[in-house]
Order: structure tokens, then sequence, then C-alpha cells
């Protein structure tokens, strides 16, 4: 069996996933290295797309780049389909994101689409959430408040110093926490008075996982 490098395997995900891509739609686009691969690969056949719902000022410039026109999420209604990354993704497709900071964005166009594809390597996927660090963004007067709550969730928070998101907010980089139950734990972060958004996705899980394998694309649902 070949090895291949982890950026192969993005690689490929990438590619395969431009078999979920509706003809004449708008597309919404995630945000990291897995999905610049994605928007590289969208370039190729961008004549058969109306364009595409960005989760981040870096992916936007990327699509701009190669001339895919992006629009505005508040203007449009219901997306086929939103492709993104993940920092990690466990066998029921829930997921931490949110190490590039675009998780706000992302489960915002995220929640406009009917399927959620997730593009990533093997080395993403596992058996339990938590290993990576929750990402919590953060309205900055709360910054505190904030930190001592998820200390008593279990977490030990850290703030993402000189990191400003495309929001205008604070990202808190959460380790150690007990993910056991990611759809109640991502229910209790978010109702700390302060708490924009988390980075576990589990409320509403992945449709299809693209998983870049040594021996191929795996697709898991
Ligand atoms: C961005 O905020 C994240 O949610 C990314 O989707 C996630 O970090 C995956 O990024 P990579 O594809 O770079 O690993």
């Amino acid at each position: 069996m070949t090895t291949l490098t982890q950026d192969d395997k993005k690689r490929a995900v990438a590619r395969k996933a431009i078999d979920f891509v509706p003809d004449n739609a708008l597309i919404g686009v995630g945000t990291g290295s897995t999905v610049n691969f994605f928007i590289d690969e969208l370039a190729r056949i961008k004549g058969r797309i109306d364009g595409c719902v960005s989760s981040s000022d870096a992916s936007t410039a990327r699509l701009k780049a190669h001339g895919i026109p992006v629009f505005e999420l508040t203007n449009i209604g219901e997306l086929p389909v939103y492709i993104d990354g993940a920092d990690e993704i466990n066998h029921s497709l829930h997921r931490i994101k949110g190490g590039g900071g675009a998780l706000t964005r992302e489960k915002i166009v995220a929640a406009s689409a009917q399927e959620f594809i997730c593009i990533a390597d093997e080395a993403k996927y596992v058996a339990k959430l938590g290993t990576f660090p929750v990402a919590v963004e953060v309205i900055p007067m709360a910054r505190s408040l904030v930190a001592r709550e998820l200390v008593h969730l279990g977490g030990h928070p850290e703030w993402r110093q000189g990191f400003v998101t495309d929001n205008g907010n604070l990202i808190l980089d959460v380790h150690n926490l007990e993910i056991l139950k990611p759809v109640e734990m991502e229910t209790a972060i978010n109702q700390i008075p302060g708490v924009v958004c988390c980075g576990i996705f589990a409320r509403q899980h992945a449709h299809v996982l693209l998983l870049g394998t040594d021996s191929g694309v795996k697709e898991i649902r």
C-alpha cells in the first residue's frame, strides 16, 4: 500500500467532494487547509455552479481570486450543500471545528444547508472528541466570566492571544474537556452568557464524511 502524505489525503477528499456539488446552485464553503484544496478543485468546474456562500474572509478571498462569485448568506435562501473540514470527527459524525477561528460563520452557513459534507484526512477520525481543544468564540467583555464557567465544565481555557475573529470577537481554546455527550456539552457551552458560538458541532451532525486514507477516499454516513 502506498503511504500518502496528509496533504495527498486532503487533496483526494477535496477532489471527491466535487461529486456532491450540484449544477446551477450556490455552494456553502467552509474554511481551512482542506477546504483550500476544495476551492482549487471548485475553480476547475466553476462554469457549472452559480457561485458560493463563504464562511470566512480567508475563503472569500481564495474564491474571488479564482473568479468564483461569492454571495451574502442573508440574501440567499437554503443552500443544497455545505462542504467543510474538521479538526476532529467521531463515528456519529459529530465534530470539533474552529482551529482556524471561523467556527461561528461555519456553523451559520452549515445550518443554512440541506446537506453537510465533511472532508477530512484519517488523522481527524476519532473514537472520542476532545483531544483537539474546543474553540469558543466570546464577546470580549465576557472573556473572564466565560473562562471561569468553562473551568466549571471541567476544561482548561486558554485565550488565543493576538487573534480576533472575522466578527471582532475573541477565542478561548478549551483543553482537556471530557466530551462524553457532545450534544449536551455543545448546549452547555452555548448557554454561558457572552459565548457567541462553540466549536462542538454535534446538534447538527454531518451527513457524509469523505475520509482520506492510505487506501483511498472512504465515504461514511
Ligand atoms: C476553521 O475554523 C476550522 O473549523 C477548520 O474547518 C478546521 O480547523 C479544519 O481545518 P484543516 O482543514 O486546515 O485541518
